[in-house]
């Protein structure tokens, strides 16, 4: 699913050495299908031409307050009017200063200061502009005015310094501007917990007994929820899954650290999905040494975990989502563990079918309800399916409100 389909986007580029990057994230908003315009500070042309976003955009780039052939115009209300989401990539500390104190000395600041829709700005510079008081004010007053930050991350610097300052992914950037270009903001307000990828239950200190789990399709879901306006909280095993953006992710490894860290944040939770795939049996001990090759065979000891799912269930947050991924005979048993369990909602997937599965970034999966409803969803990625779950968890907390009340 293209997240951005008819969204259209302004996007300013200001002169950081960091600007070459902006090409990407224009490239990443066009495969969301988003409309996209590009205007760009004197500066920022220092470190990348135009004709690249005029050649990803289809639209020529706006640069000239004053253009000196054509009509003048007001383009920067005109762009103000067009956008759904103006977002500055990069963000120099001098844009900073120019958009907390309501200066307009070109096109770009121009256009800012006539933005009348979400905006979000991604600061990029040298660790000592970042952590010059003057930013960090200038900073925190556009966050008090709603501007989203998407803050700069710790690494290598274009001087081969390492420090604060670098700009964020490309795909966060992505990520956040899709979340602010969402209109429906139909779970604002609530909370949601969200476990996701496998668990890791070591046999001695060099090995462990793990599953499969990507942590795709419970990664989908907290983006999803997110983007719709969730508060969300992300708990995974261990999964080379990035942290989506505008999520409090916690990672933890065995099942019993998901466990204590499910129930460390369960408490005023509206929904709770539980993605994870948790083992159901870890080694009854773990070895203090590696244990070494001898007799020709093995045995593990194994004993069974704690039932994260049903330990819930015994007080049940308003909206309780379970997963159940079978290999054969599988719909009966997801059935059975919906009753089981108490919950409101549960997701098959046979991981035999072609196209469903861990690794993917398809499913197909069966949504059974509680009233007996049975809905096959065909083969789509893992982000359509994360929205059509926060579909029914939207629906269902509205239900649970309609009896209350
Ligand atoms: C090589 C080079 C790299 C620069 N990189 C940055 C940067 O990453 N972040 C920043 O805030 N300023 C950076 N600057 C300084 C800005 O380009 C300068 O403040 C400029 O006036 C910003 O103009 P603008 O905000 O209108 O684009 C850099 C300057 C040079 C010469």
């Amino acid at each position: 699913m293209a997240r951005l389909t008819g969204r259209r986007i302004v996007l300013g580029i200001t002169g950081s050495i960091s600007a070459y990057k902006a090409a990407e994230v224009v490239r990443g908003l066009i495969q969301e299908e988003a409309d996209v315009r590009v205007t760009m500070t004197k500066e920022a042309m220092h470190f990348i031409g135009p004709m690249t976003f005029t050649a990803l955009t289809g639209h020529p780039v706006a640069i000239e307050q004053f253009p000196s052939h054509g009509q003048p115009g007001e383009e920067h209300i005109d762009l103000t009017i067009w956008a759904d989401v103006i977002a500055v990539v990069p963000a120099t500390g001098n844009i900073i200063g120019k958009m907390a104190n309501g200066l307009a000395d070109d096109l770009l600041s121009t256009v800012l200061l006539a933005c009348d829709v979400p905006c979000c700005l991604a600061p990029a510079m040298n660790f000592r502009m970042l952590g010059n008081p003057a930013v960090q004010a200038n900073m925190d007053v556009l966050r008090k005015r709603g501007y989203h930050i998407i803050e700069s991350a710790y690494g290598p610097l274009a001087n081969g310094e390492i420090g604060e300052g670098r700009l964020a992914d490309p795909d966060q950037i992505v990520e956040a501007i899709a979340i602010l270009a969402d209109s429906r903001r139909d779970l604002a307000g609530r909370r949601v917990l969200i476990s996701a990828g496998p668990t890791v239950e070591p046999i001695d200190p060099v090995r462990f007994i793990t599953n499969r789990s990507s942590g795709k399709m419970g990664f989908s879901i907290a983006r999803m929820a997110a983007q719709r306006g969730a508060s969300v909280t992300l708990i995974t095993g261990p999964t080379n899954q990035p942290d989506p953006y505008g999520v409090t992710v916690e990672r933890v490894k065995s099942a019993e650290d998901m466990h204590q860290t499910v129930f460390h944040h369960l408490d005023g939770q509206d929904a709770v999905i539980m993605v994870a795939a948790v083992a159901d049996y870890r080694p009854k001990q773990t070895a203090d040494h590696k244990i070494k090759k001898g007799a020709s065979t093995l045995i593990l000891e194994m004993e069974r975990t704690r039932d994260i799912l049903k330990e819930i269930a015994q007080n049940k947050p308003p909206v309780l989502v379970g997963f159940a991924v079978e290999t054969h005979e599988g719909l009966q048993y997801a059935k059975q563990k919906l009753i089981d369990k108490n919950l409101d909602l549960i997701v098959y997937n046979d991981i035999t079918v072609e196209g469903a599965g861990f690794d993917a970034d398809t499913n197909i999966v069966t949504l059974l309800h509680r009233d007996g409803r049975e809905e096959v969803l065909p083969k789509q990625l893992k982000i359509e399916i994360a929205d059509r779950i926060m579909d029914e968890v939207v629906a269902l907390l509205h239900t649970q409100e309609t009896v209350l009340s």
